[in-house]
């Protein structure tokens, strides 16, 4: 029998998404500072089997059907193919997926499809070498490149590309980067930048909004709405030149979906978040340490959801940024 993740508001989460560890090998300028930052202790960090654990007791009692690793970078946590096969084997039902940087796909994507995984979703902000290293402050474009083309030949497609403008950056790539992935038949998302770097960096004026990258992509392209309706999935969609490629618009900001929001999150030191902005937390970790059963899991977890807000606020005069930055949280 399951117990639904619903919230005040009648949204019911489905989707988890799971926080493997807030290290990374990039320094993404809009994420973080280029020293990196204090990493969570190890001992703090979930092992591998609560991991399995906790995605189990939400896949067999909570109703959830979709699990999202992320980070950080999933890639750097060793036993990220172990954790994938171990909950395959356990729900073969649940879709799983990924969301990378790419940096070192090229040699486990075969792995991570023969574990189960279906799915990744890569983030890269430009194709030009110098503007990639620019702003992931490491030369490593290749890398990325070899790990998408690693990712498609092992089946782990459609392949998604995520990309963040910068002002001053990249913002003039655009046109460049669609016809990039349209070529490579990778699904293409624009994402808007949100409050959640390290630094507190981020500024309404300074990010892209989607009117200006769609007005961008204009320039070049014929764009014509998709039909299907967004529903809860992030992305606005738009058919390229009459399809089959389309372009996507991640509107977090201008455009806000936490309506229709069924997402939970999972830190990698085991605390349940029930939005990227959530301002409190629920530690399971410490359930979990302390002995609880599945059932009193879940039943922690069930009530973890119920201060859910009804949207992040960041138009709000009173809008603080979360305590977390994106990288401990996951994307
Ligand atoms: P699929 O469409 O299932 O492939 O996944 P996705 O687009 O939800 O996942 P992905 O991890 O690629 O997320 C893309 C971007 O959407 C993230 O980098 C975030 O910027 C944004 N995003 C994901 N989840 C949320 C959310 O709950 N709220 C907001 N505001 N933005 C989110
Ligand atoms: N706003 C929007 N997207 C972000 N990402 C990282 N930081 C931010 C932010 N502040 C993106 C990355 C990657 C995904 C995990 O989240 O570019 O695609
Ligand atoms: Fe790493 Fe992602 Fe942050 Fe870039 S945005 S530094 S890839 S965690």
């Amino acid at each position: 029998q399951v117990l639904p993740l619903a919230d005040r508001y009648g949204r019911v989460a489905t989707d988890l998404r799971v926080s493997l560890t807030d290290r990374c090998n990039l320094r993404c300028s809009y994420c973080m500072p280029p020293e990196g930052l204090d990493w969570m202790p190890t001992e703090q960090v979930l092992t591998d089997d609560e991991v399995v654990r906790l995605v189990l007791v939400a896949t067999e009692r909570l109703g959830v059907q979709e699990v999202r690793f992320t980070g950080g970078e999933p890639l750097v946590r060793r036993g990220l193919v172990d954790i994938v096969g171990r909950v395959h084997a356990a729900a073969p039902e649940v879709e799983m997926s990924i969301t990378t940087n790419a940096l070192g796909l090229a040699r486990t994507a075969g792995a991570l499809a023969e574990a189960g995984l279906a799915r990744v979703n890569v983030s890269l902000d430009s194709v030009r070498r110098e503007t990639f290293h620019e702003i992931t402050r490491r030369d490593r474009l290749e890398d990325v490149v070899a790990g998408l083309a690693a990712a498609e030949a092992a089946g782990l497609g459609p392949v998604k590309v995520n990309a963040v403008l910068l002002r001053g950056q990249n913002d003039d790539q655009a046109c460049e980067l669609l016809r990039w992935c349209v070529e490579r038949g990778y699904e293409l998302r624009f994402i808007e930048q949100m409050p959640l770097d390290a630094q507190h960096g981020w500024s309404r004026e300074g990010m892209i909004t989607a009117d200006e990258i769609l007005t961008g992509l204009q320039a070049e392209f014929a764009l014509t709405p998709a039909s299907e309706p967004r529903g809860s999935a992030p992305a606005e969609l738009f058919t390229v030149d009459g399809g089959p490629a389309t372009v996507g618009v991640i509107a977090s900001v201008t455009r806000p979906f936490c309506g229709d929001c069924d997402r939970v999150r999972l830190t990698a030191d085991g605390q349940v978040r029930n939005c990227l902005f959530a301002r409190s937390e629920s530690d399971l970790r410490a359930a979990l340490r302390g002995g609880a059963s599945d059932e009193e899991i879940a039943q922690r977890w069930v009530v973890a959801m119920h201060g859910k807000a009804a949207g992040h606020g960041i138009d709000d005069p009173t809008f603080l940024q979360p305590d977390r930055p994106m990288s401990a949280i996951g994307g």
